[in-house]
């Protein structure tokens, strides 16, 4: 997959894997990775798949009806991905914490729902439930951290709150913010994943 990987000052950190929104690139979230923790090493992905040439993670057959094979492929190929880099670039494999927007914080909490080694906590920007009526890896000693909008057209309330309760039931740790905004990521919502950050 293309990327980019930038090693950290600090190895003992996770690191952070950052995967943008739609029509976005691995050069969208870089500033975000310095915010949360400007030791660790950033591993920036581009999705892989092209919608009118906008990149994402997996296809969509409409707005908020994801096409769950290719979903199911995509995410596989993204765990792949990072059991590679991890070798290629040298860093833990079991450390790695996902930093995903719209789009990419979608493939980040499938990389949850389908593989219970993947990474090892999330800050979701504005996710959705990526798949239903599935159960759920044991997701013990997992934080996920979730930043919703009140008035999010894309990603509903409702939504991030079953996103949330999907997580916990499989034990997850999750923490949910809330702006009275719409799908757009804000600098608070932000500063909010990196306080939390902190608290781990
Ligand atoms: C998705 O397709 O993953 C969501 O609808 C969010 C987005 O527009 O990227």
């Amino acid at each position: 997959m293309k990327h980019i990987f930038n090693k950290g000052k600090n190895p003992e950190k996770p690191t952070l894997l950052l995967l943008h929104g739609t029509g976005g690139n691995e050069l969208d979230l870089l500033p975000l990775a310095g915010r949360i923790d400007d030791e660790a090493s950033v591993l920036s992905v581009r999705g892989n798949v092209l919608e009118n040439g906008m990149p994402r993670f997996f296809r969509r057959l409409a707005e908020g009806v994801f096409d769950i094979k290719d979903l199911i492929f995509r995410t596989k190929e993204l765990n792949e991905f990072l059991d590679e880099a991890a070798m290629k670039y040298e860093f833990d494999r079991n450390n790695i914490l996902a930093i995903g927007y719209s789009n990419g914080a979608n493939i980040a909490a499938s990389l949850l729902f389908h593989y219970q080694d993947a990474i090892k906590g999330a800050i979701l920007h504005h996710p959705m439930v990526p798949r239903k009526g599935i159960d759920l890896p044991d997701l013990t000693g997992k934080s996920v951290f979730i930043a919703a909008g009140t008035n999010d057209p894309i990603c509903s309330p409702m939504e991030s709150a079953e996103l949330q309760s999907l997580l916990e039931k499989a034990n997850a740790n999750v923490e949910i913010h809330w702006e009275d905004r719409g799908h757009q990521l804000t600098a608070t919502e932000v500063e909010a994943a990196a306080q939390w950050y902190k608290s781990l």
